[in-house]
Order: structure tokens, then sequence, then C-alpha cells
């Protein structure tokens, strides 16, 4: 029986989660790691973990497949719910696979679009950066409900990320909880994020800079913990690597009870903050973006 195979990468935020939800730019990049779906015809036996919501139903849905007639595996180098763009991924890499199976062709647009419908179930109100990142892939400027732009740098730009521990709160929580400050303290919230903003276009500029970048994620990364969306524990953990020369940022939706995801690292140098984080009992993960 024929069976279809498709890869869809990961994805990092470097500047501009939570903002990018209120019309904000984000930089984001996929990563060369990401979740591979496997589908064939059959009794609908399926081998994945954690879906909860009811993503992989949904995403058959919308690609117009049968969830009882197809068998399916998904295998996954990316921790899921830790920001790296899993559920985009899965979802988008279930659509994909259904078409390919039915030996249609999707087009990028269609793609994001019917990937959206999926990310909906994750919160009502995603601004579509992670399809966008996932199924576009490279480095690329996103802006809501505008578009992207695919962005170029002379060099790959070397990050360290570790991970913090899976955050209680889902993705849509806290999205849910920026709206709940933003609609209490609007002004405040609006000033957090036109600062990030500003990050935003600077990091664009300076990519290939790597002290300047590393200055400038720490700043994004503060600015993030004054949104309210890093745990007290990875607040502390920042401070311990900021001693030790790293610029440092959650990426993703980040949590507040125990982990919050997904750590970016920059730094001039890894040997130091890898042995530091894994000393501490974090797994670490040196990647390359951009090029
Ligand atoms: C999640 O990767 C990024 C958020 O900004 C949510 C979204 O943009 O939909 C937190």
């Amino acid at each position: 029986m024929r069976e279809v195979k498709v890869f869809v990468p990961g994805k990092i935020i470097l500047s501009g989660e939570h903002s990018v939800v209120y019309g904000y730019p984000a930089l984001v990049a996929s990563l060369s790691k990401g979740i591979t779906v496997k589908l064939m015809e059959g009794k609908g036996k399926k081998d994945y973990k954690n879906d909860e919501i009811g993503l992989i139903r949904k995403a058959i849905g919308v690609a117009g497949g049968k969830f009882n007639g197809l068998d399916l595996k998904i295998e996954s180098d990316l921790p899921v719910g830790a920001g790296l763009g899993s559920s985009a991924a899965i979802a988008a890499g279930v659509i994909k696979a259904v078409k390919k199976l039915n030996g249609k062709k999707i087009s990028d647009e269609k793609l994001f679009d019917l990937t959206m419908e999926c990310e909906r179930l994750a919160h009502k109100n995603p601004s579509g950066v992670d399809p966008a990142a996932v199924i576009y892939g490279g480095l690329i400027k996103y802006i809501k409900n505008k578009g992207l732009v695919g962005l170029k740098t002379k060099k790959t730009v070397k990050f360290l990320l570790f991970d913090s521990g899976k955050p209680k709160e889902t993705t849509g929580e806290m999205v849910e909880l920026v709206e709940k400050r933003y609609k209490s303290g609007t002004k405040k919230v609006e000033e957090i994020f036109k600062k990030i903003w500003s990050v935003t276009e600077t990091i664009q500029l300076n990519l290939e800079d790597d002290k300047k970048l590393k200055k400038l994620i720490d700043e994004n990364g503060k600015l993030l913990e004054s949104l309210g969306v890093v745990s007290k524990k990875v607040i502390r953990l920042s401070q311990d690597l900021r001693k030790i020369n790293c610029g440092v940022k959650i990426t993703g939706a980040g949590g507040l009870t125990g982990g919050s995801g997904m750590v970016l690292v920059k730094s001039l140098g890894y040997s130091k903050p890898k042995k530091f984080l894994e000393d501490r009992g974090y797994k670490t993960m040196e990647i390359s973006i951009g090029d």
C-alpha cells in the first residue's frame, strides 16, 4: 500500500512573540529539526503522542481526509508545547500528507489558511507566525494579516537553545493572559510592544553582528519578562546566564508555572553557557539560522 511521508520544520521566534498578535512584526526562523508525518490508507491506526485538543482529527478534516480510513504515524524531534511550533508543524504536515496521498498539490497560501483553521483550536486569536515560519521556512519577517518577507544573512547566525521545562500553561492561556493585561493596562503593555518592535527592527539590521545581537536578544528577553510571560525560575536562570555574558530570551508563548519552554541564548562562544546549563540538568541544542 502506498505510504506518503512529509517533513515540516519547527521554528524559533527571534523577536516579536505576543506583540505579533497585536499587529507588530516578528522575526522568525525555521529549524532543521521538525516533525515527520507518515500516512497511508488503512483502518484508522494512529501512532502519535499528546493530542489533547484534537488537532490531528481537525487537520485531516480540513484537508478532506477521512480520520477512520487513514493510518498515521508522527515522529518528532521537537519538544511539544515548548515554543518550537510543533502544533503548527503537525497540522501543516498532516494536511500536506493527506493532499499528497490523494495525489493533490496544495499551494503554500492554501496550506497556510488550512493550518490557521487548526491553530484556532489551540487559541482564539493566533497571529499566524507559527504556520508562516514552518510552511515558508528560512528566516522571515511576518506581520499578521499583511504577510511576510524572506530575509537573508551573509553568514549563519548561531544560538544555543535550552529546554527550561514544559510550561503548565498552554500557548492559548498565555495569549489570554497577555490580553487581560492589555485590557487592564493598555498603555503600559503597548509601551512594551513598541519597545519590542524597535528591538525587532534593530535585530533585522544587526543579524550578522554577534555582539549587538547578544545585547538585543537580551533586551528583548527583559521586555518579555516585564510583560509577565516568564516564570520566576527562568528569570533567575537568565540572570545567572547574563553574568557569564549571555543574551537570554524565551522563544514562543512562555510560561509561568515551572518552565517557560525553550529559551534562546546568544553568546560569543557557547562552551561556557552549555556547561553551565548542562551541569544544572538542562538539555541544550546549538542551532544556526540564516545564510
Ligand atoms: C507563539 O509561538 C507565538 C505567540 O505570539 C502566539 C501567536 O502569535 O499566535 C505567543
